[in-house]
């Protein structure tokens, strides 16, 4: 699938930290039931790359896409354990020449126009403001979209349920990155029925 189908299937991609493995498949079965199939898994514990690898095999259902991916191993290591996509906080020449080889949906972080300017020249039009709140949110994405009128944007960084549709209602945004549909506390409690509600929450709110 490429990136452009992929963030046509969901206007909220839930970003997530899995600390423990084995939450992995049902965390994944709740966002679904709620009526989400992207979710990004974070390369940011010791549990990622097993979380991703038990996504894609049993759960077939579900797009998985690595994210905070620093460097072209981590790349290839998700993509291996079966990612369909990554996503990074910024851009590196190493990256974007790793992902254009391999054809792999790839969003690199940008948080300047220089940032842009560098994805472009790889040939990306699809990048993660981040984080997007802190960067100046939507006036970020106007005044970036002036510029660079053929680009798309997926922000992430400071994106909430209340302010998620301010973001979406932007045609240059093809969807939004958040962590607020998978809290911590109802992972670590396997709150799964939590999880669906909030997803479903969110949908209704787009
Ligand atoms: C990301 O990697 O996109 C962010 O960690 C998500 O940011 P948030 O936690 O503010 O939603």
């Amino acid at each position: 699938m490429t990136l452009h189908e992929i963030l046509k299937q969901s206007p909220v991609v839930p970003v997530i930290v899995v600390h423990d493995e084995n939450d992995a498949v049902p965390l994944a079965q709740a966002i679904l039931q709620g009526g989400i199939n992207v979710l990004e898994i974070t390369l940011r514990t010791s549990a990622a790359f097993s979380a991703i690898q038990a996504i894609a095999q049993q759960v077939p259902e579900a797009i998985v896409g690595a994210g905070t991916v620093l460097n072209p191993y981590q790349l290839r290591k998700a993509r291996d354990a079966g990612a369909q996509f990554a996503v990074s906080p910024g851009l590196t020449d190493e990256l974007l020449t790793a992902a254009r080889e391999d054809q792999f949906p790839f969003l690199p972080g940008v948080a300047s126009a220089a940032d842009i300017m560098q994805a472009l020249q790889f040939d990306f039009t699809t990048v993660k403001p981040f984080p997007i709140e802190l960067l100046g949110g939507i006036k970020w994405i106007l005044s970036h979209k002036a510029v660079f009128p053929h680009l798309t944007f997926f922000p992430s960084g400071g994106i909430t349920f209340e302010n998620m549709k301010q973001y979406l209602g932007l045609e240059a945004v093809a969807a939004v990155g958040g962590s607020w549909l998978t809290p911590v506390d109802l992972i670590k409690r396997k709150d799964w029925a939590g999880i669906t509600a909030l997803v479903e929450r969110t949908l209704k709110g787009c």
